[in-house]
């Protein structure tokens, strides 16, 4: 929200007022004095007015999960294991996660409490490669290469999905990199050429891996640098 917005919606404020304080370079952002009636603030920022404190702040929450199979990214569900249920964290109903994974993939996750974050991360225009490790039941052919490159068509959506890029690794096991989140887009490109996956993992997101270090289930906040490589 817009720093005029957010005192012009205090009651004590009009929008007139509101820009007379910036004006008057009497509001601090997190300590610094904002007169710019556009800056974007948001429920982490701290914001004062002369002594007053309009709005403590929140701290911000980035944190990278390893998601074993066999639970669900959601944060409620009435029969399975939620990824959130892994979390030890008193705030934990404050989170929510950056990009789903289906129920028996593993990887990597991003949870935050930070919901201009996750949208950035999210939004089909921002085009974050996201790379997974496959395994197939049936072999899989240099065509996929070719195929996957050119798209494959989604009826259900009528798209074809942007270039993707593969990698084979072995007979039955793959490195595939997309830039969108179609709903199970991984199974249903390998199922356009009848091949199951068995086995589908997410290694990174953007330019952000996976932990090595991460046994599935366990998590860590991301660290300063990390945070760095997302630029919303
Ligand atoms: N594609 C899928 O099919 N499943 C996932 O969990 C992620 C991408």
């Amino acid at each position: 929200m817009r720093v005029d917005r957010f005192l012009s919606n205090l009651p004590q404020f009009n929008r007139q007022h509101a820009r007379l304080l910036l004006i008057e370079k009497r509001v601090r952002v997190d300590g610094r004095i904002v007169s710019d009636p556009h800056h974007d603030i948001r429920e982490f920022n701290r914001i004062e007015l002369d002594d007053l404190v309009l709005q403590v702040g929140k701290p911000a929450r980035y944190l990278m999960l390893h998601k074993p199979p066999g639970c669900v990214s959601a944060t409620q569900d009435p029969e399975h294991p939620t990824v959130l249920d892994l979390l030890s964290e008193a705030d934990k109903h404050d989170l929510h996660i950056a990009g789903r994974l289906d129920f028996n993939t593993s990887g990597l996750m991003l949870i935050t409490n930070d919901g201009h974050w996750s949208r950035y991360l999210t939004q089909p225009h921002t085009k974050l490669p996201k790379t997974y490790y496959v395994e197939t039941e049936q072999l899989i052919t240099r065509d996929y290469i070719a195929q996957f490159e050119k798209g494959v068509y989604f009826a259900y959506e009528d798209l074809t999905t942007l270039p993707a890029k593969l990698e084979l690794l072995g007979s039955n096991s793959a490195r595939l990199s997309i830039v969108e989140g179609r709903y199970h887009q991984v199974k249903r490109m390998f199922g356009y050429f009848n091949n199951k996956v068995v086995h589908l993992h997410r290694e990174s997101i953007g330019p952000l891996k996976l932990d090595s270090q991460l046994a599935p289930g366990e998590y860590r906040a991301l660290t300063a640098q990390e945070l760095t490589l997302f630029k919303p």
